[in-house]
This record gives C-alpha cells, structure tokens and sequence, in this order.
C-alpha cells in the first residue's frame, strides 16, 4: 500500500516555513495570564509555530468580547517576547458585530490598527480578511491590503471563508500576492475538495490554512457526525496503534495542497499529542476509506 508524505513543514511564502500544525486562538479565553502563557508555550515548543487569531476571538466560548482573544494573546507575547521571534503570528478583520461584515478599505485600516495595538506588536506576519463582505469591490479589499503591506504594518495578506472566484476577484485587483486561504476543512466537512478551494491553491500556491480540522471537537465526541466515519477512523486508528484524534489529523495533513491544519484545543495535554498526527502516514485506500465514509458515497 503506498502511503501519502505529508513532511512537516510548509511554504508560507515571504513568510518563511511554518510547522504543518498551527495553534488557534478562537477558544483563546484563559483567565489568568500565567495559564495563557503555559498553553501558548507549549503549542510553541511542539513546533505549532503559526499563531492564528482575529479580531473578534473573545466574543465566544466566555471571552470578554471583540477583541479581548487579541489583547490576551498580546499581553503573552510581551512578557514573552522569545514566543514572539518564534511564530508567525496571524490575525483576521472584517467581521463586524452588529453590521455583521466590513471589508471597506476606512474599516480594514483602523481595524489592522487597533489589532497591532491590541497584540502588542509593531507588525503582523500575516493579515487575513476574515469572510467575504458582500458589499464591498474587491479592488478596494485589495488597494487597502496593498496598503498594509506597503507601509509595513502587515508582512503578507491572506483570505478566510472566500469562494474562489471571491479569492480570484481579489487577486486581480492587488499588487502583493494572497499568501493563504482558510476555510473549514475536517473529516467531516469535506467541501474544500471539490469546491476548488485545494485546486486554486495549488494552481496559486495559496497555502491552505483549515479551521477546526476536529469539526471543533465533534470527530472526536461523535456529536452530528456520521456514525460510519467515527467507525472508519477508529478502525483506522486501531490499525495504526493510534487514537481517532490522530487519525483525524493526519487525514487533514495528508490533503494533496499540503495544508497547515490549525487545531483549537486549550488542553496542553491533548495539544502534546497532536504531533503524532506527523508521523502518521495513511495509505491512499485508507484517504479514500475516510472519504467514503464522510460522504457516504465511493468517490469513483
Ligand atoms: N476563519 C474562520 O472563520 C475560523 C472559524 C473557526 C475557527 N478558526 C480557526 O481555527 C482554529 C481551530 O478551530 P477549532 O477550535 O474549532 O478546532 P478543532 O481542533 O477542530 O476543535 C477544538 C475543540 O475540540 C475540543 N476537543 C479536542 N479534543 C477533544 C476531546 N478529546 N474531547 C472533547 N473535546 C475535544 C477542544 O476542547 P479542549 O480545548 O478542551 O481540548 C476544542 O473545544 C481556531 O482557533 C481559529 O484559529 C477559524
């Protein structure tokens, strides 16, 4: 059976190599600094050296609202400035509550301002507009990126929840490439195959950042998953000697772009064992097993 190498390391562009597993911040709400400092050192030390965070993390999972995932996270960084060096710190703007979206070049710019002051930091590796605001041009998305890019505050830019002809009509319109896309992506949601959100990726070398590569923990609870896919992973991570989890994982990581997978888990001991996923190397039939049970269908 022919395996599929899914390395450990990916191209972010001009922003150097990032660890295939990347640490995410949307349930980034510790109440003590002393716990946020242990959980983002740990993801740090495991090698999940792309941070990934937005604006808005903190009005969910208890957070203090807009904004406060960012401010946490920066108040790490400055008491650990050694973390800083070490990450590629990514964060997200447009998502606007109560409008709900905001992609105006006046919105992005205060936002992408307020985000650095928040963080703490002089420069933000990589700028990613969070979801598709319907009601701006993307030549104005792009001119503001450009801007933020060319003035130094944003090292490179990147899209989230974009179709493809969103991330095609932006491209057209900037000077600086898209860097990364970033939808949802698990064993359980699977639409980035065929959607040509992977295709453009590898036609544009966009690196695939995929949210919730656990359906946000529910591949592991089973909650609203399909019972034959919790079936197939667990016969799959039996035969490895594994867990579901890392089973899961490595499906993600084995995708044909090469993705980052950003996994959300606050838990540093269940974060400890995501690496396994890295040596995990599933064999084609075993891919396409995952995939039928997803789908319910043979992907013939
Ligand atoms: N661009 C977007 O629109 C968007 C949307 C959503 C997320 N994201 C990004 O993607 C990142 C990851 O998303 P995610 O947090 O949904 O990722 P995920 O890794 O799929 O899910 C993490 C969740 O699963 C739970 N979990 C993991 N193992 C478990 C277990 N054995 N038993 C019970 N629960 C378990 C975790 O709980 P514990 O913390 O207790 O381990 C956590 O609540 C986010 O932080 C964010 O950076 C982006």
């Amino acid at each position: 059976m022919t395996s599929i190498s899914i390395g450990r390391r990916r191209e972010l562009g001009p922003l150097g190599e990032v660890g295939a597993i990347a640490f995410g911040c949307w349930r980034f709400v510790h109440e003590d600094l002393d716990t946020a400092i242990e959980v983002v050192s740990t993801a740090v030390g495991l090698g999940f050296d792309l941070i990934d965070t937005a604006d808005v993390y903190g009005l969910e999972w208890g957070g203090a609202g807009f904004g406060s995932v960012e401010r946490l996270l920066g108040q790490v960084l400055t008491a650990r400035p050694d973390l800083r060096e070490r990450v590629v710190l990514a964060t997200k703007g447009g998502v606007r509550p109560g409008v709900p979206l905001d992609s105006s070049a006046a919105y992005l710019q205060q936002a992408c301002d307020a985000s650095l002051g928040r963080l703490g930091v002089e420069r933000i590796d990589l700028y990613q507009v969070h979801r598709p605001d319907l009601l701006t041009h993307p030549e104005e998305v792009a001119g503001v990126l450009d801007r933020l890019v060319e003035s130094g505050k944003v090292r490179a830019v990147g899209v989230s929840n974009h179709t493809v002809a969103q991330t095609e009509a932006l491209a057209s319109f900037m000077r600086n490439p898209l860097v990364s896309t970033q939808p949802r992506f698990s064993a359980a949601h699977l639409g980035s195959l065929r959607d040509g959100t992977f295709d453009l990726a590898m036609r544009s070398g966009l690196v695939p950042l995929l949210w919730s590569p656990l359906a946000g923990g529910r591949l592991v609870t089973g909650e609203g998953v399909r019972t034959e896919l919790t079936v197939a992973l667990d016969r799959l991570a039996a035969a490895h000697d594994v867990d579901r989890t890392t089973v899961a994982l490595a499906f993600c990581l084995a995708q044909a772009p090469r993705p980052v997978v950003i996994v959300g888990s606050q838990n540093v001991s269940r974060l400890r064992r995501y690496p396994d996923a890295l040596a995990l190397e599933l064999s084609r039939d075993e891919i396409y097993t995952i995939v039928e049970a997803s789908e319910g269908t043979r992907p013939l």
